[in-house]
């Protein structure tokens, strides 16, 4: 049963959410339009149509979402600022009531003993910003800056550690080279220069928390990347990918410097983006934590038709969830020793800020989300046994929501199910599994794998 993990003590229990997946209320109180909100409109970009107009509608039965947390016995919960809420054109006139929301947010979530874990970008990006060129222009950057001071000046008060953003490699890739997120740009390798930019804020907003003596963390997507053969072309499409993927958004971080881009044609400057000083800007501030995000492991081969120099492929011969995504808990102890090895003493203090699988909605009892979670806790409390220090453990996600171009009933990542005709919440198995988890792991002494 549950307390079978040995983590360390001290290690928080939390649960993540994001804000244009669960508040709703776009039009509200005076916030202006995201590029999601723009994307959402386009005929085709969003399964069924859906958007996240209402969503969870968060926004207002924040009370009850919070009382969700507290009857898991949650140390944490991270959720996301919405940018457009705060600053409805991007930059300039700052809006009360978006700052107020989260004002009231936190103030709640602190009464019920919940520690906030704010994101400041999650991909909701200022539609005025975006008409500007948005994170392939390098202003985007600063004004991500003078915002973050904002919510900091506002907040910090009460919330100690900051996330600055969420998985730029996602939203790069996906928003920028692909098309399949907002802003929905197709520039395949030339979107890169959002990348930069994106580590470029993180900087200029690592410093901007800093100065106000709080800690720092970013959260990134990362994924062990194997090659599907022992070939050496293989190998080396796997490098090229393990570059993309991770190293181009951690190496920058910790190590000031990019990982060697040539094998995917990028030019050393990234189409001209990157500037003198700038990795000292990216690097210096330092990171108090890394975030990881973490939902599968990739497999890549070298590619059979011209184009990108890998080609991604499945995994045979293993489970996969609701999105077909290939579940292989171990692989999260890997990445986490990789983490270490690759490195060492730069590596600071992991928290995992996401990791989760989504159900079909008929499933019951929600088994297959309990025997993930189950499964990737063992092997987060594995790596802590090998000496990786982590601090601590976000699912994804406390609620159903509106899962990005996925819409809102398909993929469904909640520990609560959520009607969204109704608005009803309804604990499902997993709920009841991760309360009685948390529940005995406090009650157990303290273990000798320290804090
Ligand atoms: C300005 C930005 C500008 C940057 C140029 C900053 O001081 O606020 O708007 O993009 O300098 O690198
Ligand atoms: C994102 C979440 C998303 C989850 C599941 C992560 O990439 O940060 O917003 O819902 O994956 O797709």
């Amino acid at each position: 049963m549950p307390d079978r993990y040995d983590l360390p003590s001290g290690f928080r229990w939390g649960a993540a959410t994001a804000a244009y997946q669960i508040e709703g209320a776009v039009d509200e109180d005076g916030r202006g339009p995201s590029v999601w909100d723009t994307f959402c409109a386009r005929p085709g970009a969003v399964r069924d149509g859906h958007t996240g107009a209402v969503a969870c509608d968060h926004y207002h039965r924040y009370p009850e979402d919070i009382a969700l947390m507290k009857g898991l016995g949650l140390d944490g919960y991270r959720f996301s600022v919405a940018w457009p809420r705060v600053l409805p054109a991007g930059a300039g006139a700052v809006n009360p009531a978006g700052l107020a929301f989260y004002d009231r947010l936190v103030d709640a979530l602190l009464e019920a003993g919940i520690t906030p874990l704010p994101t400041l970008f999650h991909w909701d990006l200022p539609q005025a910003l975006e008409d500007r060129g948005g994170w392939l222009d390098r202003d985007t950057a600063y004004r991500f800056a003078e915002y973050a001071a904002i919510v900091a000046d506002r907040l910090g008060d009460r919330v100690p550690a900051w996330i600055t953003l969420n998985e730029p490699f996602v939203h790069t890739v996906y928003g920028y080279a692909l098309g399949t997120h907002a802003p929905g740009r197709t520039l395949m390798f030339e979107a890169l220069p959002a990348a930069h930019h994106q580590l470029l804020a993180h900087g200029l907003a690592a410093s901007v928390l800093h100065e106000r003596r709080l800690e720092v963390m970013l959260s990134n997507n990362l994924t062990p990347v194997e090659p599907a053969s022992p070939s050496a072309e293989d190998a080396a499409a796997a490098a090229a990918y393990d570059a993309l993927h991770n190293r181009l958004f951690t190496d920058p971080v910790l190590l000031g410097r990019y990982p060697d881009l040539r094998a995917l044609g990028v030019p050393d400057d990234i189409y001209g983006a990157v500037r003198d000083g700038d990795l000292d800007l990216i690097h210096a501030p330092g990171l108090d934590g890394l975030g990881l995000n973490f939902y599968n492991p990739t497999r890549v081969a070298a590619p059979t038709a011209p184009g990108l120099p890998f080609e991604l492929v499945d995994f045979p011969d293993v489970p996969h969830t609701a999105f077909g995504w290939p579940v292989v808990p171990d692989a999260l102890r890997q990445l986490l020793l990789g983490l270490r090895d690759v490195y060492g003493k730069a590596l600071p203090p992991v928290t995992i800020t996401e990791n989760g699988c989504s159900v079909t909605e008929s499933t019951d009892p929600d088994q297959p989300r309990i025997d993930y979670l189950s499964a990737h806790l063992d092997a987060v409390a594995r790596a802590a046994a090998e000496g990786v220090d982590i601090r601590g453990y976000y699912t994804w996600s406390l609620l159903d929501n509106f899962e990005w171009a996925e819409g809102l009933f398909r993929q469904r990542f909640g520990l609560v199910h959520v009607d969204f005709a109704t608005q009803k919440r309804t604990p499902k198995a997993s709920y009841a599994w991760y309360r009685d988890l948390i529940a005995a792991h406090r009650i157990r002494p303290a273990s000798a794998t320290g804090g």
